[in-house]
């Protein structure tokens, strides 16, 4: 059964759309995993990679009107390496217009053929379309920043009972070192560090060709976020997680 993990921020850049992609590439398994980019404010990845946003998330949108239920696979194009990918329009109107024609009915992805769909839903707002698609998903990461003003942002949204935090994991994008003060600051949910790590980071955009990626920082990173995901039992929809903020913030970290 093909796990489905959505990827967001509150924000800011941090990247998503980079640990959404990394992830969907080292998904443990034989065959690759699956990048929708779902995100309403537009897709990066026909841009990076210079492909066509056809077939891809507007196609998969049309398919789903009339509540027939839609194929994936059908809307889906496959990067030099493997990944599949179902790009966004690169625009926003057209990417939120898709999104929400996505969300008006429930997205089948469970026989998906890929053994990982990863859902980049962009900066999810109260009032983001891609709201709709946090129930397709077994796994919930949010990505930040370590800047303060990200970690304040953050904090303040796991407090908000709207919040999703199915399985939810916080990966800190950027920088180097531990993240225990982070810890203390956003709770246990915080994952751990996807590090600073340029050449991955060109590579994902089609900017540079690596040797060995699976030995970059970023993608060694990504690789234990994938197997730690795909070893944990999904949580079934009825049962809902809270991940409470229970810890003060550390020195240094105010809120
Ligand atoms: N670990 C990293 N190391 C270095 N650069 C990175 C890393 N992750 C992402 N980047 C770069 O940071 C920029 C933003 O990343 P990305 O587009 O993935 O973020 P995003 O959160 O999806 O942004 P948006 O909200 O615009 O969709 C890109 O230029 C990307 O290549
Ligand atoms: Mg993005």
């Amino acid at each position: 059964m093909t796990r489905t993990v959505a990827v967001f921020s509150l924000g800011g850049a941090p990247g998503v759309t980079s640990v959404g992609m990394a992830l969907a590439a080292v998904w443990p398994g034989e065959s690759p995993g699956l990048l929708v980019e779902a995100d309403p404010a537009g897709g990066a990845v026909a841009v990076w990679r210079r492909v066509p946003t056809e077939p891809g998330l507007t196609s998969l949108a049309a398919a789903t009107r009339g509540g027939g239920g839609a194929d994936p696979d059908q809307h889906t194009q496959a990067l030099p390496g493997g990944l599949l990918v179902c790009p966004a329009p690169v625009t926003g109107d057209p990417a939120e217009g898709a999104v929400r024609l996505l969300g008006r009915q429930p997205l089948e992805l469970g026989a998906v053929s890929a053994p990982v769909v990863v859902l980049d839903l962009g900066r999810l707002t109260a009032s983001s379309p891609a709201r709709a698609l946090v129930p397709a998903a077994d796994h919930t990461v949010l990505v930040v920043s370590e800047r303060l003003t990200d970690l304040r942002r953050a904090r303040e949204h796991l407090l908000a009972p709207s919040f999703p935090t199915r399985d939810l994991r916080i990966v800190v994008s950027g920088g180097r070192g531990g993240v225990g003060q982070i810890v203390g600051a956003l709770g246990t949910a915080v994952w751990g560090r996807i590090p600073d790590d340029l050449r991955s980071a060109e590579f994902l955009r089609g900017e540079r060709d690596l040797a060995r990626p699976q030995r970059r920082p970023l993608f060694r990173a990504a690789g234990r976020l994938a197997r730690a995901l795909a070893e944990s039992v999904p949580v079934p929809a009825s049962e809902p997680e809270r991940h409470a903020v229970h810890a003060p913030l550390p020195p240094g970290v105010r809120a």
